[in-house]
């Protein structure tokens, strides 16, 4: 990725406010490329560094979107040429297997963002 590379494109991070992602976020507004990232839920303190990033206030529009919502992880790649897929959805409760209910849950996001 040169220093070039995201002039004028359009790019999407899934789950921008968690650890792996936000460094994503940071190196790809540093680059220049316009960032929309996926957010569960856009007043959340946990977020906020996101604003605070190089070329934010420009470059970085938040979406509230969750994972196995399909409209809304639509509307959140419109426009754009790529996505990084890094939100990583767990289950709100406990399950007999969570290995294979984890499993699924994986195979339902990357649905919503299949007809990319
Ligand atoms: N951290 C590491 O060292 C490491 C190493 C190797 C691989 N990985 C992999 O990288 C991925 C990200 O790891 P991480 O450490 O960055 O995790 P993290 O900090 O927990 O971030 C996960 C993100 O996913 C979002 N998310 C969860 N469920 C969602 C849903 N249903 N819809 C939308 N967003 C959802 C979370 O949003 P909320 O804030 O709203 O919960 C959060 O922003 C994982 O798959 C992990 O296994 C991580």
């Amino acid at each position: 990725m040169d220093a070039a590379a995201g002039a004028t494109r359009r790019v999407c991070v899934t789950g921008a406010g968690g650890f792996i992602a936000s460094w994503l976020v940071k190196l790809l507004l540093s680059k220049g490329y316009i960032v929309h990232g996926t957010v569960r839920d856009l007043g959340d303190k946990k977020n906020a560094h996101l604003k605070e990033l190089e070329n934010a206030s420009a470059n970085l529009q938040l979406f509230k979107a969750d994972m196995l919502d399909y409209d809304s992880v639509r509307s959140a790649i419109a426009g754009c040429e790529g996505v990084f897929h890094v939100a990583c959805p767990v289950p709100s409760t406990r399950s007999l297997n969570p290995d294979v209910s984890l499993f699924f849950i994986f195979i339902d996001s990357y649905h919503s963002i299949s007809f990319f």
